[in-house]
């Protein structure tokens, strides 16, 4: 098969990574891609938003299965505009993909079909939000309604934090459109997992889990980022779980989108709270974490591209999928600076020494570029993704982080803490024997 990824991150590396590795690959093709995908596929200079120049790029060359990283392009409709033309594309399409572009209609989804969620309001006008806000007291949260970087959501401790935030987006118009509309929600507490489903549309087939880390600094301390490091598998994540989270959540959603005419096909990663209350849907999002995507591709054992036809084709009710038992970590090497401003275009070495100094490494490249000298140098907020493997989550961290000491890049940074809950849970590193 031809196949093209759309994307340039960190997870579009790691998808690439496992798709070239399948029998099934003839051809890979990645748009844009970045320095280190360019090992795998070859680069397209097409951005990932650029829904005409991909579709004509995949007609051109006559692409049997495209895969879709990103939320944005789904978000635009890259899916429908592909299966026009009888294209096969891994990912929801435009209609299935409001559950991430918009989280009012999530929110009103989740309503109709009783999945439990926190409770919530719908505001465009300020003075109805403020009501609402002081109504219910802080803590309290307020998001954006549309797709805004990551940056959409306040989980604000106090009223005025989340006066503040209400008033920025309905007002000062801080994420434009995005913003028009907000959702006021309940604060939830208790320990946040997300679970992958592959959906056909019918059946939803659930993933390993994984762990995020989203905030910037050890302790979980600082702003939120898009995702400093994972780990998989995460052990809050029980099989019991499991159960309760795809029979509450999961399948009465793929269930409900079905029967309101707009069925999910694609890769369907939803954000929980494990609670008092029992699992709570925080957000769902359309597309794989990243980098919890780097962390599930390393611990796959089926054939990636069979799992994405399977999707595709709607026959995975009976498709199941193998994972290495070995846990898998991801250490994410980001920009000083990041998640705020950052310089770009420092060169990074030490990455081949990393990788060859342990076959249970591999760096995964989410903002890489090669300079005019051909060195590689940085392009991104969040540049490395160094993953290992290892018999449980403290051996993959230890090797994560000697790999980590390997790379000399000077003008990079990560968190020294990833993995820290299942550390604990596992009882330290597994001995030496
Ligand atoms: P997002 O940017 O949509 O991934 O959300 C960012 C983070 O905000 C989530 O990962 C949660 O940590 C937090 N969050 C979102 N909604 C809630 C909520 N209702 N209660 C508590 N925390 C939340
Ligand atoms: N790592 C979280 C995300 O991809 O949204």
């Amino acid at each position: 098969m031809k196949i093209l990824v759309v994307g340039s991150g960190g997870r579009e590396h790691a998808l690439c990574w496992a798709i070239a590795g399948s029998p099934l690959c003839r051809k890979l093709f990645c748009a844009p891609g970045n320095a280190g995908i360019a090992k795998e596929a070859e680069c397209v200079a097409i951005a990932a938003d650029d829904i005409g120049g991909l579709v004509d790029f995949a007609r051109r060359e006559a692409i049997d299965l495209v895969v879709v990283g990103p939320e944005l392009p789904l978000v635009l409709g890259l899916v429908d505009r592909l299966r026009e033309i009888g294209i096969k594309a891994f990912g929801p399409t435009a209609a299935a993909a409001e559950m991430e572009g918009s989280k009012g209609f999530m929110k009103d989804f989740c309503a109709r079909h009783a999945i439990p969620t926190a409770g919530y309001g719908r505001f465009t006008e300020i003075d109805a939000a403020r009501d609402f806000i002081r109504r219910h007291g802080a803590p309290i949260v307020v998001k954006a309604d549309g797709l805004a970087a990551g940056k959409g959501v306040t989980v604000a401790r106090t009223l005025d934090e989340a006066l503040a935030a209400a008033e920025h987006a309905l007002v000062g118009g801080e994420f434009g459109a995005a913003g028009a509309e907000i959702v006021i929600e309940e604060f939830l507490s208790g320990e946040e997992v997300s679970i992958f489903a592959l959906c056909d549309g019918k059946a939803a087939l659930p993933l390993a889990s994984a762990q995020d880390h989203k905030a910037v600094f050890d302790g979980d301390q600082g702003p939120n980022t898009g995702g400093m490091g994972a780990y998989s598998p995460a052990p809050v994540m029980t099989a019991a779980l499991l159960e309760e989270v795809m029979d509450r959540i999961v399948r009465p959603t793929v269930a409900g989108m079905a029967a309101e005419g707009r069925p999910y096909t694609g890769v369907l990663f939803a954000g929980l709270m494990i609670g008092a209350g029992g699992p709570k849907l925080i957000e769902y999002n359309v597309r794989f974490g990243d980098p919890e995507c780097q962390v599930l591709m390393m611990r796959l054992k089926s054939d990636i591209v069979s799992a994405l036809l399977a999707t595709v084709d709607g026959v995975l009710g009976t498709f199941d999928l193998r994972w290495y038992d070995d846990a898998a970590l991801t250490v994410v090497m980001a920009a000083k600076g990041y998640p705020g401003s950052h310089a770009k275009g420092s060169p990074i070495g030490g990455i081949e020494a990393a990788e060859g100094a342990d076959r249970n490494v591999t760096v995964f490249h989410a903002g890489t570029a090669r300079d005019a000298q051909g060195r590689l140098v940085s392009a991104g907020g969040r540049v490395l993704g160094v993953t290992a493997l290892g018999r449980n989550v403290a051996e993959a961290q230890s090797r994560a982080y000697a790999a980590v000491d390997r790379i000399d890049w000077p003008d990079g940074f990560c968190r020294r803490d990833i993995g820290w809950r299942a550390v604990a849970r596992d009882g330290g590193p597994v001995s030496a024997d």
